[in-house]
């Protein structure tokens, strides 16, 4: 397995003047690793500039937070995969549970999407995670594995691709999981994963989301079976999110 990825998720934060600002500061705190990878999600508007600020930082990856299902044409507010990849991405979230149950993204959209970040060379980041009442009704197992098979990509593109298991009910809630709740769900897809493409299943890297702070970062990493973290709130500031990075 590779290194550690830590994902800044930005959400609906930071437009072009913050973002620029953010990454300034963040440059001045982090040194480059080789032993981790660093990947942000900037909103679409301010991509450019955070390209621009990161040009002499290969070692911090670009990425867009949602993308169409289609290439081009007559859709008013929507961002391509190939425009993503021209603004300088090279990771696409897809299936993120606030697409899914904010604006109710389908799982065959979300398929219709990972499609699409493969076609303009994204690596697609898929999302999967449970609801709390799926969670109490026992049902987490049979959802998130529903949404990884959703996916519908070819087993070329699996092996290519990223997992981030983010249970909605610790997306923004200050409720994490446990590192062992956690470690349950991993074990469960990194198993469907390997079912499905063989061993090449076992390098896909499986993120953890949902409340990850710098307080929490080391020891969700330490879970078993967790590859990397992806986070919003706490990747906010460029101190926290510089902590969160160097766990
Ligand atoms: P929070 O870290 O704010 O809970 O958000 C998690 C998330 O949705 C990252 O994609």
């Amino acid at each position: 397995m590779q290194h550690p990825v830590f994902a800044a998720n930005w959400k609906m934060n930071h437009g072009p003047t913050a973002a620029r600002a953010f990454v300034t500061a963040f440059l001045e705190r982090f040194a480059p690793r080789q032993d981790r990878t660093v990947i942000l999600f900037p909103p679409a508007l301010s991509m450019a500039v955070v390209g621009w600020s990161l040009r002499d930082r290969q070692d911090i990856g670009l990425g867009v937070q949602n993308i169409s299902t289609e290439d081009k044409g007559a859709f008013t507010g929507e961002n391509s995969a190939p425009m993503a990849r021209d603004a300088g991405a090279r990771y696409a979230l897809v299936g993120h549970s606030e697409r899914r149950h904010v604006f109710g993204e389908s799982d065959e959209e979300t398929a219709k999407k990972c499609a699409a970040a493969v076609r303009s060379q994204l690596t697609p980041m898929l999302c999967v995670g449970e609801l709390l009442a799926e969670r109490e009704a026992g049902t987490t197992e049979t959802v998130v594995l529903r949404q990884l098979r959703a996916g519908q990509l070819s087993h070329d593109d699996v092996s290519t691709m990223a997992i981030a298991y983010e249970p909605v009910w610790a997306i923004g809630t200050g409720r994490t999981a446990t590192p062992q709740d956690a470690a349950a769900v991993h074990a469960t897809i990194r198993a469907a994963l390997v079912a499905l493409i063989g061993d090449r299943g076992k390098d896909v890297p499986i993120l953890y989301g949902g409340s990850v702070n710098a307080g929490n970062a080391r020891s969700l990493l330490d879970a078993p079976g967790v590859n990397g973290l992806l986070v919003g709130g706490a990747s906010l500031e460029p101190e926290g999110w510089t902590t969160i990075c160097s766990a």
